[in-house]
């Protein structure tokens, strides 16, 4: 390999087309004296040479004439064959090594004709893209060696799983799962496939060591709460979000909410509802907030007779472990609801010190996360003690504010220009490298950017896991049929 170019952070390299082959994402070192440069390889094309598309099509005419045969008297044929058969290998220049430090303020460009390029060990990008912390979790392979990542840099960050269907996003996830709960984190899990039970289990059917540490809710189910532990705020914000309520019925409700109070002693829905239809009220309003009450009941979310608290059950996670609120049994409103209730819950029992920090996993938080919400996770709801992994197949669903703010992003493949085009824009890495390597990424495979991995980029083939994913998509055709 020799360099051919280098323009702003784009390498240029040309290569034999029988030299060791390379995979994108792969990094290259190019050595000079004792200085090294590290690059990363996007992609390979065949060099374009001078004269190229005349030498081609000469060569397509030469090979229709039949009984043709060459004189070359100086054997110069297998030389141009050679040259025409070069390849161009496209890198991004990621910085150059000073004494085991990679650096990319320092100007320095190795020779071009005495530099020597090889690949870079795979042990040298582990040790590049180690971020601090001692808690590793194995996530896969990269270039040739078992690959970790420390559970210190999901601490306290946000962080964003995306990528198309199938492509291997809620493994990635359980697997992190795994990893923080063995080191006794605590978790949240918006679960909408119904999927994440599934870690309790191993392949076999027998119980996973995480058994006793993950707990699924399921709402209207296994867990039901009442109106007065929501509070009037939170009920409020479900029928002004959820509902769509107008202001003149919100302010209606506040007020039969405090009658109720002063009637029953308690507020229940039953006495709310009770209320309304005594209270001397505008008859519309009446009307509107009857049936969201109605609606609201219908959900069997609140239940006056057999209440949990979410207090409770964070409780229950004392030694590390997740707690699943399956969502994939709930209409939309029903998970909006309870998606709004655990939040604003979650925030008043953090903001009063009363447990300690924890992570939230959202899958396809779009579906029940108010616009209003993104903000305040990545902020307010960050700074009182809630990290964020959201996973989605719809980037665009995110807002890029949150992509500008997240710490580690985990790309999987996409192949639609618009998709491509938005990530680019909003990563932590360049527009280029993204288009080009995500493209082309299998699946169960990960481009890997941001803190997590010290901001070296990393493709990184993402491990089994031996427990039940659950994933797979139900088939009306299976195959022992
Ligand atoms: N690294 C992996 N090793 C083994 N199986 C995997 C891996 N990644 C994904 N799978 C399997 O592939 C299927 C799709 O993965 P999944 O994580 O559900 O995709 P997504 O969430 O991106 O739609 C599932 O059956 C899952 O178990
Ligand atoms: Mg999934």
């Amino acid at each position: 390999m020799k360099i051919l170019s280098k323009n702003n952070d784009t390498v240029k390299l040309l290569a034999s087309p029988d030299e060791e082959l390379l995979e994108r994402g792969d990094y290259l070192v190019i050595e000079d004296n004792s200085r090294k440069l590290l690059i990363q390889v996007i992609d390979i094309e065949y060099a374009d040479l001078p004269g190229m598309l005349e030498d081609t099509l000469r060569e397509l005419s030469v090979e229709d004439a039949k009984n043709f045969s060459s004189i070359d008297p100086y054997s110069i044929g297998s030389l141009i064959a050679k040259l025409r058969e070069a390849r161009l290998i496209i890198g991004k220049f990621r910085g150059v090594l000073v004494d085991g430090d990679l650096r990319n303020d320092i100007l320095w460009l190795p020779s071009r004709f005495y530099s020597r390029i090889r690949k870079a060990s795979s042990s040298l990008i582990n040790e590049l893209s180690r971020s601090s912390g001692r808690r590793a979790i194995l996530l896969g392979e990269c270039m040739g060696d078992w690959f970790t990542v420390n559970a210190e840099s999901l601490d306290g960050k946000l962080t964003i799983i995306t990528g198309k269907k199938e492509m291997g996003k809620s493994h990635l996830a359980k697997l992190l799962v795994v990893g923080l709960v063995e080191y006794g984190a605590r978790i949240l899990i918006f679960d909408i496939n119904g999927e994440y039970g599934g870690l309790s289990k191993k392949i076999d059917g027998s119980d996973s060591e995480l058994s006793d540490r993950l707990k699924v809710i399921i709402p209207g189910r296994n867990f039901k709460t009442t109106v007065e532990d929501a509070g009037l705020k939170t009920m409020l914000d479900i029928l002004r979000y959820v509902y769509d309520t107008p202001p003149a019925s919100l302010r209606e409700f506040s007020r039969i909410w405090y009658i109720t109070e002063r009637i029953y002693g308690r507020v229940t829905l039953k006495g709310l509802i009770d209320a309304l239809t005594k209270t001397q009220m505008n008859e519309s309003i009446r009307e509107a907030l009857l049936s969201r009450l109605l609606s609201i009941e219908d959900l069997e979310f609140f239940n006056d007779e057999d209440p949990q608290s979410l207090e409770d059950l964070l409780g229950e996670l004392e030694y590390g472990g997740a707690l699943i609120v399956d969502l994939s049994k709930s209409l939309p409103h029903g998970r909006r609801l309870v998606v709004e209730y655990v939040l604003s819950k979650l925030s008043t029992i953090l903001k009063n010190n009363q447990y300690p920090p924890l992570f939230l996993l959202a899958e396809e938080a779009h579906l029940y996360l108010r616009d209003t919400y993104w903000d305040d996770l990545v902020t307010r709801m960050r700074h009182i003690g809630v990290f964020p992994i959201f996973v989605t197949n719809q980037p665009d669903m995110i807002p890029d504010s949150v992509y500008r703010q997240a710490d580690n992003i985990f790309l999987f493949n996409f192949t639609n220009d618009s998709d491509l085009d938005y990530l680019a824009k909003a990563s932590r890495v360049d527009a280029e490298t993204v288009k080009r390597i995500v493209k082309a990424l299998p699946p169960k495979r990960c481009l890997i950017v941001g803190r997590i991995v010290n901001d070296i980029p990393v493709v990184v083939k993402v491990r089994e896991l031996h427990v039940k994913t659950m994933g797979e998509t139900k088939l009306f055709f299976t195959q022992t049929k």
